[in-house]
């Protein structure tokens, strides 16, 4: 039995996000203790999360030491959040993405937990200067930013406030690499934080390159989707320089700087996404894919279970 057998973390919000984190929690064996200000909502969250775990064991794919029943036993629902608060020594909190309601559940949390306590949020795009700001005690604040579905893809973004303590962030560090999570740490806090930044920089030249008429839009998904994306599954941007040159890294700089540089001068301004070409770029889009609820459902469906595949082939690498 390891430390973590006692050891408590209470989930404020339990939707999507907030019923993965639980899931998560509980396969490396803490007691998860879920709050939602919507009455019935946690209790259901457990029922949705009872029927997820036992598609997993099916799949093969339940992670941790645990079967799904101990897993199970992990969790309990709660509607008073005093109660759900009490005895946790991290939350992770999982609202609404409004920074009111953020602000306002962490000056309520603030007031019912002790000093040491963790206040972990999970907002995708809001900067823990604005998250925190009602809170007192700013040094025990972080960002821990997942990806969803955070089952399969692990990565998860610790961002700190500018007040943040460095054990805070280690503690967080340490808690996502055990039970199973790869965090990474930003050094401070900036607007989308690294992934959505790199994310936003891929989505604006793909839609540059449609709308100048460059490529189609199948097309521009393939050169990520059997092109960069097989690479980027195991090797990130930095690692692929220094393996595409003979000599690496410094080699790559030498041969293709110039390049690079000439290449990134031609980029476009920031489309502003509407208008014209939002319209044809959708159009050709439904073509592929009809925006309808029978097709992106199958096609949702599709794609985590392409995930789970590759969550399963990175496990043995
Ligand atoms: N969905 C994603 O892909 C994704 C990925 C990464 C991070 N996030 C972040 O996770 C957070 C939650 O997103 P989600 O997709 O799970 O949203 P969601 O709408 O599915 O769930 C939000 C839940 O919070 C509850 N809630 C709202 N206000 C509350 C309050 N004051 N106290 C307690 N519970 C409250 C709601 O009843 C609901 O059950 C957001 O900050 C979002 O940006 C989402
Ligand atoms: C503030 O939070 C830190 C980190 O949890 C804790 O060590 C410290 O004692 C707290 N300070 C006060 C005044 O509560």
């Amino acid at each position: 039995m390891s430390s973590s057998d006692k050891k408590i973390i209470t989930i404020v919000g339990s939707g999507l996000i907030g019923r993965s984190w639980a899931m998560v929690f509980a396969s490396g064996g803490y007691t998860v203790k879920i709050y939602d200000n919507q009455p019935g909502q946690a209790a259901k969250a457990i029922t949705e999360i009872r029927k997820q775990l036992g598609e997993l064991e099916e799949a093969h794919m339940l992670r941790g030491e645990l079967n799904t029943a101990q897993q199970l036993a992990l969790l309990s629902s709660h509607e008073d959040l005093a109660q759900a608060l009490e005895g946790a020594f991290f939350i992770q909190e999982c609202v609404f993405e409004e920074l009111e309601a953020k602000r306002s559940v962490f000056q309520s949390i603030e007031g019912l937990v002790g000093k040491d306590v963790i206040l972990s949020s999970s907002t995708s795009c809001l900067l823990p200067s604005n998250v925190f700001s009602r809170v007192q005690n700013r040094s025990r604040c972080i960002i821990s930013h997942p990806v969803n579905p955070p089952y399969y893809v692990k990565l998860v973004e610790l961002v700190p406030h500018p007040e943040t303590e460095a054990t805070v962030m280690d503690i967080t560090y340490a808690l996502m690499t055990q039970v199973g999570q790869v965090p990474v740490r930003l050094k401070k806090e900036i607007d989308g934080f690294a992934l959505n930044r790199v994310q936003y920089a891929i989505i604006a030249e793909s839609w540059r390159l449609v709308q100048d008429g460059v490529i189609s839009v199948k097309d521009i998904d393939l050169v990520m989707s059997e092109g960069l994306g097989m690479r980027y599954a195991f090797i990130g941007p930095m690692e692929t320089m220094h393996l595409n040159a003979p000599e690496g890294l410094e080699d790559y700089l030498k041969r293709y700087r110039e390049g690079m540089k000439r290449v990134l001068t031609g980029f476009g301004p920031v489309p502003d996404f509407s208008g014209e070409a939002a319209k044809s770029i959708t159009e050709e889009m439904s073509e592929l894919i009809p925006s309808n609820q029978q097709h992106l459902s199958a096609r949702r469906e599709r794609r985590d279970q392409l995930l789970m595949g590759l969550a399963k082939l990175k496990q043995q690498h």
